[in-house]
């Protein structure tokens, strides 16, 4: 079984780029190929990766639903679609990637979707880790995309509207009742002890609150443009990071 570990947040707090190290420090870790999965539809983990997704889901998903009839015509139709869909998936060094794009448009998808689902949950279980990032917010809670996870990551930096936001994520993953296992507060951005004003605002039902600090090798990779690939070992936050991704199973 996968282990899952979903990464949530306002915008702009460094969602993707935390999932990048991570999926780079838990396939170090592990010697095995890590699934990232981009579930932001202003899709960006890739070039964070260093890789480009010619295809999405969201683009498979359009394409089925004009073919649907054809589809739930035959069993061999069917493999066709799944092999289709891992056609959709880039591989990158020690990391798969599969990039969800853009959500549905009109029409009746549950066919479409179920028969992803079947084949996502077919190919997350073949790994050791997934991690997905997802879109700024809470909307991919509300819509219920993943249902189960084994640690809901929610990254905040340290403003009163990131550490809001944070709890609102979790508390809203509890009313959704999404199966999080254990959840985890990242205050990321951290340029030592946190203020005093944000000390109190940090929300209390997580089950681990963990401070990252501000590096500035990522804000020069991030002005070129470089993937995070290119990012020194000893990189302040991907030593953090790293440290982190060891306590996670
Ligand atoms: N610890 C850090 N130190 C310095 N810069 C950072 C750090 N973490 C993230 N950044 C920078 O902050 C910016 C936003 O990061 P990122 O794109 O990962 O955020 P995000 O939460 O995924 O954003 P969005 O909501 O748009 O998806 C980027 O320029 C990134 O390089
Ligand atoms: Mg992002």
């Amino acid at each position: 079984m996968a282990f899952v570990a979903a990464v949530a947040g306002k915008g702009g707090v460094g969602k993707s780029t935390i999932s990048a190290i991570l999926v780079r420090a838990l396939a170090e870790r592990s010697g095995k190929v890590v699934l990232a999965v981009d579930a932001d539809p202003n899709s960006n983990l890739g070039e964070k990766l260093g890789v480009k997704a010619e295809r999405t889901i969201g683009d498979l998903r359009e394409d089925l639903l004009k073919r649907a009839e054809e589809i739930s015509a035959g069993g061999s139709k069917q493999d066709a679609v799944l092999y289709q869909l891992r056609l959709a998936m880039v591989e990158g060094k020690d990391f798969d990637l599969v990039t969800m794009g853009r959500q549905e448009g009109r029409g009746c998808y549950c066919y479409i979707n179920n028969l992803l689902r079947t084949f996502l949950d077919d190919v997350m279980d073949r790994y050791p880790y997934v991690i997905i990032d997802n879109e700024a917010g809470m909307e991919h809670l509300s819509r219920r995309t993943c249902q189960k996870m084994d640690v809901l990551i929610v990254v905040s930096d340290a403003t009163a509207v990131g550490l809001r936001t944070a709890e609102r994520i979790l508390d809203l993953a509890r009313a959704m009742e999404i199966d999080v296992r254990s959840s985890v507060l990242l205050i990321n951005r951290s340029s030592g002890e946190l203020p005093e004003p944000s000390k109190e605002l940090v929300p209390s039902g997580f089950d681990r609150t963990v401070v990252l600090p501000f590096d500035r090798a990522i804000e020069e990779l991030a002005i070129s443009g470089a993937p995070l690939a290119s990012l020194p070992q000893d990189s302040a936050l991907f030593i953090a990071v790293r440290e982190f991704a060891d306590g996670l199973r």
